[in-house]
């Protein structure tokens, strides 16, 4: 089978590199793709957005089977067009159409569509020009902190946090004036939830599903989640409170009623479901859906799956995923990102890496794998630095310790000694990941 994975950073590079280890897989390309990838692909220049390329690089490479890693070509229509498309409605797709992909690309179908479905989420109103006076009483009738998200895909900025009604206020009305443009032409107001986050996702064919191994995202840039909200800092999986007991309340209110939801509204979705929860006293409530796989999740969740990942993929594009089972490694993951200095703000480009022999090569060597994100290959021939996230290094398996604390304290030693190890000018990263999950584990 000749697999095209669509998209440029680290998730794109685990999904890949897992792709890779299939039996399945003769021929493994990535678009755009990065210089990690490269070592394990064909990387194909271009964008997931330009439908005709990705049609051209379909049909000149006989792509059997393409799985799509960022939201936006989702949100676009890819799927759509495909299925439009003479020439190309044969071919296996992982993702869902430009009506699934509502779930994460507008916040107020959303909202509505867990309403209608009675699935647990924070009450909300959705507000746009002509009702700001009413979205200011709303605002109101809140106790602080106030949760306002656009409704649209604003690059992982559009939810704001405030903990005072006149500024809540003011920047309801400097959303609605287009601080996001037009994805908060329509904004959401809703009750703030306190809990802890966990990032649960399931691959579905619409009517069946596999759940993958859960994880806990680092949002904010700083130790101790201080600082300005990031893509991901870092990831653990698995998530200690995500007990059997948890995820039967995920799946027969969450994950069975989204499917069913789904199912009514005549929306045939084949994909993944990340369901971004609020656990609050044990019960889950959904923050949000993304039609996609999380980042930097996804470079700790593929590492855990001990399956057929291509196997699943086929299957979930066929609409056969009833055949399937996942399995999944009981060993902890643990990721840390590297990132440029300055990032999520402005920050350089074009440094210089060096330090770790293994970057070049083939860096999937014992337990630490590095999987590439902001990265490139100058013109004189050296990787160097190319976004704001730039590496993602994992460590999973084989531990020497006995408890689970000792097993994650181990893998931090391991992933941060790679860390080390890596060097480019600027480079930040934060230094507590998994504290938060040993704290819990013994004070539970
Ligand atoms: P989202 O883009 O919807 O994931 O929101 C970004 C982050 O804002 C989430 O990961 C949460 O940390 C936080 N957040 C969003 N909605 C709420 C809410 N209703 N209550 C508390 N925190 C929230
Ligand atoms: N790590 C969160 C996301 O991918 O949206």
């Amino acid at each position: 089978m000749n697999v095209l994975v669509l998209g440029s950073g680290g998730r794109e590079h685990a999904i890949a590199w897992k792709i890779k280890q299939s039996p399945l897989c003769t021929n493994l390309f990535v678009m755009p793709g990065n210089p990690g990838c490269s070592q394990i692909a064909t990387l194909i220049s271009g964008s997931p957005k330009d439908f005709s390329a990705v049609k051209e690089v379909v049909l000149s490479n006989k792509i059997d089977l393409v799985v799509v890693g960022p939201e936006e070509p989702l949100v676009l229509g890819l799927r759509d067009n495909f299925e439009a498309d003479a020439e190309l409605k044969h071919v296996l797709f992982v993702g869902p159409g430009k009506a699934g992909a509502r779930l994460e690309g507008s916040k107020e179908f959303a909202k509505e569509f867990m309403q209608k479905y009675n699935i647990p989420t924070a009450a909300f109103k959705s507000f746009r020009g002509e009702t700001i006076g009413e979205g200011n009483i709303f605002l109101e009738s809140l106790k602080a902190p106030y949760v306002l998200k656009a409704d649209g895909l604003a690059a992982g900025k559009g939810v704001v946090i405030l903990n005072s009604l006149e500024e809540a206020k003011k920047e309801l009305r400097s959303m609605l004036g287009g601080k996001f443009g037009n994805a908060s032409s329509r904004v959401v107001i809703e009750q703030f939830l306190s809990g802890i986050e966990v990032s649960v996702f399931i691959l579905t064919d619409g009517k069946d599903y596999l759940v993958l191994p859960e994880a806990k995202d680092y949002k904010r840039i700083g130790d101790g989640d201080t600082g300005l909200n990031t893509g991901g800092m870092g990831a653990v999986s698995p998530v200690p409170f995500v007990t059997e007991e948890f995820m039967g309340k995920v799946k027969s209110r969450i994950i069975e009623p989204t499917l069913k939801g789904l199912q009514s509204e005549g929306i045939d979705y084949r994909g993944f479901i990340f369901l971004g929860l609020m656990n609050c006293g044990g019960d889950p409530y959904v923050i949000e859906y993304n039609v996609r796989m999380g980042d930097p999740e996804t470079e700790a969740v593929m590492t855990r799956i001990d399956s057929d990942l291509l196997s699943h993929l086929i299957s979930c594009a066929k609409g056969e995923l009833k055949n399937e089972t996942i399995k999944i490694a009981a060993e902890n993951a643990l990721t840390v990102v590297c990132v440029s200095g300055g990032y999520p703000e402005s920050y350089r480009k074009g440094m210089k890496i060096s330090g770790n022999p293994l970057i070049k090569e083939n860096t999937f060597s014992g337990r630490v794998k590095i999987f590439h994100s902001g990265t490139a290959i100058n013109e004189n021939g050296e990787l160097v630095t190319s976004g704001g996230r730039v590496f993602a290094v994992t460590t999973n398996g084989s531990y020497l310790s006995e408890t689970e604390t000792e097993k994650i304290e181990e893998g931090r030693e391991a992933a941060y000694d790679m860390v080390d190890k890596i060097f480019f000018e600027g480079k930040n990263f934060r230094k507590d990941i998994g504290l938060d999950i040993i704290r819990y584990i013994k004070e539970s």
